[in-house]
């Protein structure tokens, strides 16, 4: 996410910052105001001791704990794939079904019109044609062709992070690849790039692979100890 320039999926906050207030603050998750955050924090005297020595003078604010998860949130990068090690040379690290499913991803299945670079997102919107009650980025931009437009999500660890799309319809990858063969429902909205694209079960397969192969090693993470 460090590298984005919106985030949700209608990419409705501008900023990592920003887009912490959602969660806390969301009836459906953490359900709480900034306001009661600050309060609940400053009864802890170590943090009231770090917040003072990371934001001299302001202490423990709003502002400062969305800095401060912000910036943790930067260093979660996913580690290096077989992907990458097979694009610095190595032709042992993935299987050559994977080597035919990124063949097919950028000529033939048409994913890469969307899923683009290093991260596999152009970080646009698109309406790829999911029936959800969800109407997506018109809501934020209030233009027609936004109507159910999300944005496309990069595709680093993507076998770890079933259900898929921004309402967790699909389960599997070989679901997700199904739909976009069928290219989804047609309505104004949806985008050009959505056409039925016929793939063989082969085909299929292959791309699955080469989705597999952008699981990256884990990062250790270490526990901090918390302040009391
Ligand atoms: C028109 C642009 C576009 C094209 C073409 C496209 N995608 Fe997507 N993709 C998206 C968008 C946008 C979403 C999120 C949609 C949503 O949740 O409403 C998405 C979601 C996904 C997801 C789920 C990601 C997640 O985190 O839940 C996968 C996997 C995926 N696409 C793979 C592919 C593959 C494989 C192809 C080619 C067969 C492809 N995409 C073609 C734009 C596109």
């Amino acid at each position: 996410m460090a590298w984005s320039d919106s985030f949700f999926w209608d990419g409705r906050s501008p900023t990592l910052e920003d887009q912490i207030r959602g969660p806390v603050e969301s009836p459906n998750e953490m359900n709480i105001s900034m306001d009661e955050v600050v309060e609940r924090l400053s009864k802890v005297n170590g943090y009231q001791e770090m917040f003072q020595r990371v934001f001299p003078g302001a202490g423990i604010t709003g502002d400062g704990i969305m800095k401060a998860i912000a910036t943790y949130e930067r260093t979660l990068v996913s580690g290096t794939a077989p992907f990458d090690r097979w694009v610095m040379g190595d032709e042992q690290a993935i299987s050559e079904s994977a080597k035919r499913g990124f063949e097919f991803f950028n000529n033939g299945a048409g994913c890469s019109e969307c899923h683009t670079g290093w991260n596999f997102s152009d970080n646009k919107f698109y309406d790829i044609g999911l029936s959800s009650a969800d109407e997506g980025r018109i809501t934020v931009t209030g233009n027609a062709a936004d109507k159910h437009a999300f944005k496309t999500p990069g595709l680093r660890n993507i076998q770890q992070r079933a259900p898929y799309m921004h309402d967790g319809s699909m389960k599997t990858l070989d679901e997700v690849i199904i739909h976009y063969i069928a290219g989804g429902t047609p309505r104004p909205s949806r985008s050009d790039k959505m056409i039925v694209r016929p793939m063989t079960p082969q085909q299929i397969t292959d791309l699955r692979s080469f989705l597999e192969s952008l699981t990256g090693e884990d990062q250790p993470v270490s526990l901090p100890i918390l302040p009391y």
